[in-house]
């Protein structure tokens, strides 16, 4: 099939590529000619693992083409739209971009009689959003053209974004034509996983529950995790035997500094703006927004209270680990109440040292190196999960370490093995 692809972030260039990879003719198409001359030269903008290997391979098949202008919608059979829905100052999510996008591709697409395009939107977006796109489209073009609409949500992880597609838990197809809906599963025969044909509304809605529940679960671990800082239970223990109940499950279900990321602390917020459009109660919804804003302000109040000096190193700065994307992560939280604090910090984290500097600039210290971060300070806080700290040389730790003081905001390490070695340790929901 031939494909156009309408943006290149984590979701546009994912989709483009695995669907390359299968044998299509991708076309992807943004609107900075800088990064689609890099795109070119098989460099995808972002660190996503697998993600620059599949690139090169496809561009060097000749499979995937990056363009600025909108000529390949009128040879595709499906145009898929993946650009940003960005939250607005009230939670609302902006969808200017997929407007936007949806004028040009109406404006390019193929008038013959015997062609027929699917446009199908990959962006998270709230219900009622692809029949508007329908709207936009039919008011943008002569009534022969033959199209649909169809809502195709994208449930990819940043850090897994090709396995995740590959081996996807379901794929969601939502469109009221049955001929759309025959070539989207055409599309994803190669994909693993259950294929949920639904129609618009509720294919929309899936998106935003999944990512609701998501944060749920880790907003209830946090939750929990004031419970047993309150009392002395472990969190780990806790959940570990509750997680046993088949019913409740252990994944997902980590405590810590909280959520972020580009796609959970925007869909709640969008689907809480949705919700009081609605008229419905949101106030469930709101408390998951607000126990994760305070699990960010325990973390914080522990290190402001129990610190030994001013003079810190953090590891561990992107939202999650095996990504370099620092949007909505707690770090940036973190560091400027600690700089408002008139703490001195050095960071580092394997990929998100660059977008944090082009933040806070000259304010802190920046290493590449994990053991030069915490020489002769008064204490480490680790924010990010990376594999490397798992198993570090803690007893270098301690010895470079001026202060043996460590607030770890991820649960890294056994308590015992912490108190053996003599530091003192401060975790999320462990005595
Ligand atoms: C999420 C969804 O998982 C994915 O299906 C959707 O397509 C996009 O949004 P992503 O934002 O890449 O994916 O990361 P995810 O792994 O879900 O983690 C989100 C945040 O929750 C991270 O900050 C992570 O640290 C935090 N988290 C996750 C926890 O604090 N505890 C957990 O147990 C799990």
């Amino acid at each position: 099939m031939t494909l156009t692809v309408v943006g290149h972030g984590y979701v546009g260039l994912v989709t483009a590529c695995v669907f390359a990879d299968f044998g299509n003719t991708v076309y992807v198409i943004g609107r900075n000619e800088k990064k689609i001359n890099e795109l070119r030269k098989g460099n995808p903008l972002i660190y996503e693992p697998g993600l620059k290997e599949i690139l090169q391979r496809n561009l060097q098949a000749k499979r995937i083409f990056f363009r600025l202008d909108y000529t390949s919608v009128s040879q595709s059979e499906i145009v898929f739209i993946a650009v940003g829905t960005p939250p607005k100052e009230n939670g609302e999510a902006d969808l200017s971009g997929v407007f936007e996008v949806s004028e040009k591709i109406a404006k390019n697409l193929s008038k013959k009689n015997d062609h027929f395009t699917v446009i199908s939107c990959k962006s998270t977006v709230p219900v009622g959003t692809n029949k508007q796109i329908e709207k936009i489209i039919k008011n943008h073009t002569p009534k022969r053209v033959n199209f649909a609409v169809a809502s195709c949500p994208e449930f990819l992880r940043e850090g897994s974004a090709i396995s995740d597609t590959l081996n996807a838990d379901r794929v969601v197809i939502g469109s009221e034509s049955k001929k759309a809906i025959e070539i989207l599963l055409e599309l994803h025969k190669p994909i693993e996983g259950k294929k949920i044909v639904t129609d618009l509304s509720s294919a929309e809605l899936i998106k935003y529950t999944a990512n609701a529940m998501l944060a749920t679960k880790v907003s209830f671990a946090n939750f929990i995790s004031f419970f047993c800082e309150k009392t002395g239970a472990d969190i780990e223990t806790v959940l570990d035997a509750v997680g046993l109940d088949k019913r409740i499950g252990r994944v997902f279900m980590s405590p810590g500094v909280g959520f972020g990321g580009s796609c959970l602390p925007k869909d709640v917020m969008a689907l809480i703006s949705t919700g009081k459009k609605l008229n419905i109660d949101v106030s469930f919804l709101e408390a998951v927004v607000k126990i994760n804003s305070q699990a960010k302000k325990n973390f914080l109040k522990k290190i402001l209270s129990n610190h030994q000096g001013k003079n810190l190193a953090i590891w561990g700065l992107a939202f999650k680990p095996n990504t370099d994307d620092i949007r909505f992560a707690p770090s940036l939280f973190i560091i400027e109440k600690l700089l408002e604090n008139d703490f001195q910090l050095t960071v580092y984290d394997q990929q998100a040292l660059l977008n944090v500097k082009k933040i806070f600039k000259d304010k802190i210290r920046y290493t590449k190196d994990p053991y030069q971060a915490i020489k002769e300070k008064d204490g480490l806080v680790i924010l990010t999960e990376w594999n490397e700290f798992r198993q570090v040389d803690l007893n270098r730790v301690r010895s470079l370490l001026k202060k043996p003081v460590i607030f770890d905001g991820r649960n890294l390490y056994q308590i015992s093995t912490m108190k053996k070695l003599g530091f003192y340790y401060y975790s999320v929901g462990r005595s």
